[in-house]
């Protein structure tokens, strides 16, 4: 089904489309966020390691990174699931970690998450319009069941006839995707958590899925978190982005200019290897690989793999900064006003444009010894 179709299905559903609210009204406020996991013989695998970001109503933020940096961890520390170890996940100005569980569980309408694999995420043994219904039942609201569904399913692209008495295992990967959505739409959240939503899916379907998210968007003035490695696909769809790594937030800015000229080593390896580099797509860089959450480095969690390393990034931990208006990096030695074709130095060697933001960028970093 084309996007324009969705488009023009997507009348039927709610009553009035809402406001596209103004961009600075923060929706989602994670302050020093914390998720450790115990690993067995005493040890903790430091997953997400003091996370602080701002998510603006009505804004698509992407969260890229490689595998087992914390993505997902940090998308289900949002939904209270569990719950983080510290810090705090504030929402609509309400500190998620102060509610009980059961205030917790009355906000989980408007927090709503769609995951990576939509075949074994659906209840195969459902029909899809109960599948799409029950969170309706959940809530107590089984009587808006036979109103909301089919207008919910067609503006998704499902045809709400055609569907009715099938189940999960009938359909493609792409429509199982588009049920998923479906549900996590039904009661109306303001903000969809998105773990790799396209990823398992064809090429082709990404487009149409991606398509529809949009649509959904605009439609209902969701707030997106997507998260995703292909940085491709997050290039696409977000407004803003936050690089990922190791459990930290590395980088974070609007989503053209961190791609034309990224500032934190990372960040600039992972984005001027696109598309040249299979790996690239997977969020890895071609440094090694990333050291185990489990005895993170000290300082800088990038430090071992990266070419500007120096002493102060050893003992030191970069603290989250503003280096250009609304763009933030965590790094000692950010590489400032360097458009991504400029390659990186040898370790020990500032590159041009590489320093303290107070020097805007001409003084060298020192050299590692
Ligand atoms: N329940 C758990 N118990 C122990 N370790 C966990 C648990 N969940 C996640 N981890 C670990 O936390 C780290 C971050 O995992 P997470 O799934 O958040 O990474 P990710 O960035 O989403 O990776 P991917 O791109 O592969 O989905 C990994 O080292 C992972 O093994
Ligand atoms: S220059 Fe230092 S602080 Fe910046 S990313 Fe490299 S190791 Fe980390
Ligand atoms: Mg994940």
């Amino acid at each position: 089904m084309s996007s324009t179709e969705i488009t023009r299905e997507t009348s039927a559903v709610m009553d009035e489309p809402r406001e596209q609210p103004a961009t600075d009204d923060v929706v989602l406020r994670l302050e020093d966020l914390v998720v450790e996991f115990p690993a067995g013989a005493g040890q903790i695998v430091h997953a997400v390691s003091g996370i602080n970001l701002e998510v603006r109503r009505g804004e698509t933020l992407g969260l890229v990174g490689e595998s087992g940096c914390g993505k997902s961890t940090t998308g289900r520390a949002i939904m209270q699931l569990p719950r983080p170890t510290s810090g705090s996940v504030h929402f609509d100005g309400r500190d998620l970690a102060s509610l009980s569980a059961e205030e917790v569980r009355k906000l989980r309408p408007k927090l709503q998450m769609i995951f990576q694999d939509p075949i074994s995420s659906l209840n195969p043994r459902r029909r899809i319009p109960d599948i799409v219904g029950d969170p309706l039942v959940v809530w107590g609201r089984g009587s808006e069941k036979a109103k909301v569904v089919p207008e919910v399913l067609r503006a998704v692209g499902l045809d709400p006839d055609q569907v009715a008495d099938r189940r999960p295992h009938q359909f493609s990967g792409g429509q199982c995707q588009r049920v998923s959505i479906a549900r996590a739409l039904v009661l109306e959240p303001e903000v969809l958590i998105c773990d790799e939503p396209v990823s398992a899916l064809d090429v082709s379907v990404q487009a149409q899925i991606l398509n529809l998210l949009e649509d959904m968007k605009a439609r209902y003035g969701l707030t997106l978190v997507f998260i995703a490695h292909d940085l491709g696909v997050v290039r696409n769809i977000s407004d803003r982005v936050a690089v990922m790594y190791l459990g930290r937030i590395c980088e974070l800015g609007p989503t053209e200019a961190l791609f034309d000229a990224p500032v934190h080593p990372y960040s600039r390896l992972l984005v001027s290897s696109i598309p040249s580099m299979e790996g690239a797509q997977r969020g890895e860089v071609g440094t090694g690989e990333m050291p185990s959450p489990v005895s993170p480095p000290s300082g800088c969690r990038f430090r071992t793999r990266c070419p500007l390393a120096t002493e102060r990034c050893a003992s030191e931990v970069p603290e989250m900064r503003e280096v250009a208006p609304d763009r933030f990096t965590a790094c000692h030695h950010p590489i400032l006003d360097t458009p991504v074709e400029a390659s990186l130095p040898v370790a020990g060697a500032a590159p041009a444009g590489a320093g303290d933001p107070s020097t805007n960028g001409s003084a060298p970093a020192p050299a590692d010894s």
